[in-house]
């Protein structure tokens, strides 16, 4: 019985390390916004921030809001398509650009975020008609140009860099530019970075480099050599939990082939019993009182085995 309590308590524990280890998983679950569904690389505010590369906002149905960078500007989010581009609309600048009033563009920038496609703008001060972006709506200041096309001179003072949409640069003609507060933007994830999720990771990008940062890993680390210690601690925790298994299995099996061994030597016991009363009441032990009596006798006597046996041999 005590065998029993033991299995279960290590059955127990075997749950507790299994539950511990996908806890952290399970934390990051599909989410649906105005009946679609996201998962990775996207997640939902009340999440924690490993659970994705861009937090969306659904606590309001109709609209939906994301962010491209932790903790930055939040955009209304008009489509996701399949091929994970999505459609939104810069509030503020949609603002400027109704109202009139978009005297310097510069204002506007997107994050520098490796997982969008994205161009750089350059705003400078001189007014050298240089070929590329000339904006339009946002000229009020009179003094700023925005240049696509800069190259190595971009370096020259008076410029400064920006983001912007991909879309923007491409002039409709040649006064009028396509800037426009709706705007597509393609993510452009390393495949490796789902591989990195669907391990418990976090997908992390330094000067160009793509590296994951793995579950058990301080998130602060930027050394992507790092994770190989940690790595092989989880190996060992799952060494473990495979360890657990095989002792739980090898007692089991020890447990059941014990209590059939049990069985079987009781039933030999009676047998070998019955035969060594049986062939001592056959043999001259009898003394005239018959077969059936002298074993009833046998049996009703206190005789162990050993002395029936010692008897009847
Ligand atoms: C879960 O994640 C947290 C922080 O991201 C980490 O401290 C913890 O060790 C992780 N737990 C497991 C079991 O991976
Ligand atoms: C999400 O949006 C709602 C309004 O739509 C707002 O009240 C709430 O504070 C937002 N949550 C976050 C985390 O920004
Ligand atoms: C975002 O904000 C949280 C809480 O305000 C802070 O802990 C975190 O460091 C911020 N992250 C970045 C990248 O600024
Ligand atoms: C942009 O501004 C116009 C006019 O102010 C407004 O009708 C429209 O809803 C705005 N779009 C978004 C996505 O905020
Ligand atoms: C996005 O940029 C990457 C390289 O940075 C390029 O390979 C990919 O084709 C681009 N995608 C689009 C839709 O422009
Ligand atoms: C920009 O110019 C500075 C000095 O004026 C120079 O040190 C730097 O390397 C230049 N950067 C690029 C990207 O050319
Ligand atoms: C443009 O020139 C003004 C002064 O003439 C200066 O204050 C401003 O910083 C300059 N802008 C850039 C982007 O260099
Ligand atoms: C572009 O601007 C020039 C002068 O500023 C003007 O003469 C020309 O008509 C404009 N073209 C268009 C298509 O608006
Ligand atoms: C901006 O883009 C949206 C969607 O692509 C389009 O419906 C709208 O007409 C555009 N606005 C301007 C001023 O071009």
């Amino acid at each position: 019985m005590k065998t029993i309590y033991v299995l279960v308590f290590f059955c127990f524990l075997l749950f507790l390390v299994a539950e511990a280890r996908t806890t952290n998983q399970t934390d990051c679950k599909t989410f649906n916004c105005g009946n679609l569904d996201f998962d990775f690389p996207f997640f939902s505010t009340g999440m924690p921030s490993r659970c994705g590369l861009f937090k969306m906002n659904c606590s309001d149905h109709e609209v939906l809001e994301i962010q491209l960078a932790e903790n930055g500007s939040w955009y209304k989010v008009t489509s996701v398509s399949q091929a994970l581009t999505i459609t939104i609309t810069d509030p503020r600048l949609n603002r400027s650009l109704e109202t009139g009033t978009c005297s310097d563009l510069s204002s506007f920038s997107l994050p520098d975020s490796p997982w969008l496609n994205m161009t750089t703008l350059y705003k400078c001060n001189n007014s050298r008609n240089k070929n590329g972006f000339a904006y339009a709506n946002c000229g009020g200041g009179g003094s700023s140009l925005y240049y696509s096309n800069l190259g190595e001179s971009h370096n020259e003072t008076g410029c400064s860099a920006f983001k912007t949409p991909q879309s923007w640069v491409i002039p409709r003609n040649k006064n009028l530019s396509n800037v426009n507060a709706t705007f597509s933007l393609h993510l452009n994830l390393p495949g490796s970075c789902y591989r990195c999720h669907r391990r418990g990771g976090e997908c992390k990008m330094n000067e160009g480099e793509f590296y994951c940062v793995e579950a058990l890993i301080d998130p602060k680390s930027h050394d992507p050599k790092s994770h190989d210690p940690k790595r092989q601690e989880k190996l060992k925790l799952g060494l473990g939990v495979a360890l657990t298994a095989v002792v739980i299995i090898i007692m089991v099996t020890i447990i059941i082939v014990r209590a059939n061994n049990a069985r079987k030597s009781d039933w030999n016991g009676e047998n070998v019993e019955a035969v060594a009363i049986s062939k001592f009441c056959l043999g001259n032990g009898t003394r005239n009182i018959g077969k059936e009596q002298c074993e009833f006798n046998l049996l009703k006597s206190k005789l162990s085995l050993q002395e029936v046996r010692f008897v009847s041999e």
